[in-house]
């Protein structure tokens, strides 16, 4: 698959639930409202739309939320679906996940094909913690990335970085990760839905980040490259990775790959857009497939040249109304 702009589509993020445990104040609102599940494609409708898309030439599937293992059923999803990686079709399942429910599932997913997973962390601090997540315990999460840890999965920790809550923080983070062998990764908060509040407020610019990290650290430019949006350093004193998500100051939309499915079977063409097709209504249509394939190749079509939020300096309403967890970032 390729958009109007010749750009390869390979990786396809699959939100399978909009449902969270948590409430991380950048995320959603403390009183979010969830979907009725009876919009849901059931587990039986994810695996045929993804693997249409595999058939079509993705390489990379993500599963995430919400989060993702609190779908039910979504380990026998994992379980089905991992027949394109054993078929060789696709070389990469993964997840974004919280890790709340990890340490139950954590030997499981490895050995159904996991290789890595990437963990949203935001600081090292259990009264930070709750602050930033609302509902979430820091052991709780610690224990998930001990049995990903035991079960022999790679894992990446995900940090927003959030003026006046972890800024302090993300050297000690760059530390920790190296102890523990886990990439890092910091991204710039996007405006994406009503929290709330204001966004403006915690917005920390990572090119500030990168100045500070620089007096404690020695980063390198590293090649490293994971297909995703990351530009990588390698951190000399612990040999690991740090990663810079940088949708604000940077974008990266030249060589956006990507797609994604809501678990109503939208699927988004980017994520700081409003582009969709209904894949739900094209899959129940016709059994043999042949109005999802005219959907997709619709969708191809939409897919914008890049993404336009920006954070209002006045802090103005988000740029876009949907929430990250219906896309699943
Ligand atoms: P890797 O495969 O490890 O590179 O993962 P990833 O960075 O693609 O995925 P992950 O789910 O860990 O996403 C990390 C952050 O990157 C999230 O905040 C996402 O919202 C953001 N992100 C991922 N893809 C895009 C994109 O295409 N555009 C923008 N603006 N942000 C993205
Ligand atoms: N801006 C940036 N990152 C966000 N995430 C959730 N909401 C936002 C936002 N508004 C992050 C989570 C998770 C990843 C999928 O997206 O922390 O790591
Ligand atoms: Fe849940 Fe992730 Fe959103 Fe936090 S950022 S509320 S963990 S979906």
């Amino acid at each position: 698959m390729q958009d109007t702009f010749g750009r390869p589509i390979t990786y396809l993020r699959v939100s399978v639930t909009d449902r969270c445990d948590f409430r991380c104040f950048y995320c959603m609102p403390e009183a979010m409202t969830f979907l009725p599940r009876s919009e849901l494609l059931s587990l039986e409708e994810l695996d045929e739309v993804c693997s249409t898309f595999v058939e079509r030439g993705v390489t990379k599937v993500r599963l995430t939320g919400g989060e993702p293992l609190l779908r039910r059923g979504i380990m026998d999803f994992i379980k089905g679906f991992s027949r394109h990686l054993d078929s060789g079709a696709l070389d990469e399942l993964t997840l974004t996940t919280n890790a709340s429910q990890l340490s139950k599932h954590a030997h499981d997913l490895k050995a159904l094909g996991v290789e890595r997973i990437n963990v949203s962390l935001d600081t090292l601090d259990a009264d930070k913690f709750k602050e930033i997540t609302r509902t979430g315990r820091l052991d709780q999460v610690i224990e998930g990335l001990d049995a990903a840890s035991s079960a022999g999965l790679k894992v990446k920790i995900n940090t927003v970085a959030l003026k006046d809550y972890n800024e302090g923080e993300l050297s000690q983070l760059v530390k920790w990760c190296g102890e523990r062998g886990f990439d890092l990764t910091l991204i710039e908060t996007m405006p994406l839905g009503d929290i709330g509040g204001d966004r403006t407020e915690s917005y920390l610019p990572l090119d500030d980040v990168r100045k500070t990290l620089d007096q404690d650290w020695t980063l390198t430019p590293s090649p490293y490259n994971t297909g995703g949006p990351s530009r990588y350093v390698d951190v000399k004193e612990t040999g690991q990775r740090i990663g810079f998500i940088t949708p604000l100051s940077e974008h990266f939309c030249d060589t956006c790959n990507r797609m994604r499915l809501t678990c109503t079977g939208t699927l988004y063409m980017c994520l700081g857009q409003d582009s969709s097709v209904n894949l739900r209504d094209a899959l129940r249509s016709d059994a043999s497939k042949g109005a999802l394939n005219a959907a997709i190749d619709k969708a191809l079509t939409l897919k914008p040249k890049g993404h336009e939020f920006e954070i209002s300096a006045n802090g103005g309403p988000p740029s876009l109304k949907r929430h990250m967890n219906v896309t699943g970032g």
